[in-house]
């Protein structure tokens, strides 16, 4: 047997959790190394200059000190910056998480999509070039959320976050004639890693229902085509969870289902 893949994921806080249990799940052979850059948290209220000069020289001490066979970038506000620049600074495989627009225009029947993401992740040009390119015709609204992410990490860590205040952050997605099934917003795309951990309440939430595209499977097959065939020794695949902030964390018992109940160095 060879030794385990390392998987390092990387976010700027737990939402890119939702991004690794799916890659966790498609392969139960590799290491992995979450990353929480919480010490610059949230990343949706940081102008773009800042978030390059934070993210690329701490993705390149992450790599001297864990050299992982791949990154994943579970995070959207992040992947739509600064992609580019890792790829160009570093060899070490990036996979990253944008928008899943395509899809979601593909398969909306009423056209009306809409794009629930930070503040920064719906000013971006690679967002606003993605809907140029791939919205097939659909009307596309950008709803760049400026506490969800918050409320979705206050929660996960045992908060009580209120109904008014998810609503008031989701309501604007839901546009169109709310009495015409066919004349409104019938797709929503969770363009933050953050949101999946609310999705049972937005469901609730929503004024009607949709359909909500979470594009971590997709990155999780992307993943496992990258790395190839399993070849790692399941004995060595673990898990570790590291803070930027140094904080000690006292979640083991939330986020070890997100590891595959592996337990937490
Ligand atoms: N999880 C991040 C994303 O996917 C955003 C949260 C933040 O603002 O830091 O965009």
């Amino acid at each position: 047997m060879t030794n385990s893949p390392t998987i390092l994921v990387f976010d700027s806080g737990l939402g890119g959790l939702t991004v690794l249990r799916e890659v966790v799940a498609a392969r139960s052979d590799a290491h992995f190394v979450y990353v929480a850059d919480d010490a610059f948290f949230p990343y949706g209220h940081h102008s773009e200059d800042e978030i390059i000069a934070r993210v690329v020289p701490l993705m390149g001490e992450l790599i001297g000190t864990h050299d992982p066979d791949l990154v994943v970038i579970a995070c959207n506000t992040a992947s739509t910056l600064v992609l580019s620049h890792l790829r160009a600074a570093y060899s070490v495989p990036f996979v990253g998480t944008v928008p899943a627009i395509k899809p979601a225009c593909a398969q909306s029947r009423t056209r009306r999509v809409s794009v629930l993401g930070t503040k920064g992740t719906v000013k971006r040009e690679y967002t606003k070039a993605l809907i140029r390119d791939f919205a097939q015709g659909c009307e596309v609204t950008l709803v760049g959320s400026p506490e969800l992410a918050s409320l979705a990490e206050a929660a996960l860590g045992g908060a009580s976050v209120s109904d008014n205040d998810i609503l008031a952050e989701l309501a604007p997605c839901f546009v169109g004639d709310a009495e015409d099934a066919g004349a409104r917003t019938d797709t929503v795309v969770l363009a933050c890693t953050h949101y999946p951990l609310l999705l049972d309440r937005m469901k609730k939430l929503a004024p009607w229902p949709v359909d909500w595209i979470d594009p971590a499977p997709a990155i999780a097959r992307r993943v496992s085509d990258l790395l190839g065939a399993r070849s790692g020794d399941i004995a060595q695949a673990g898990a570790e969870m590291i803070f930027t902030s140094n904080r000690v964390h006292g979640l083991s018992a939330t986020l070890t289902p997100f590891f595959g109940g592996r337990a937490l160095a």
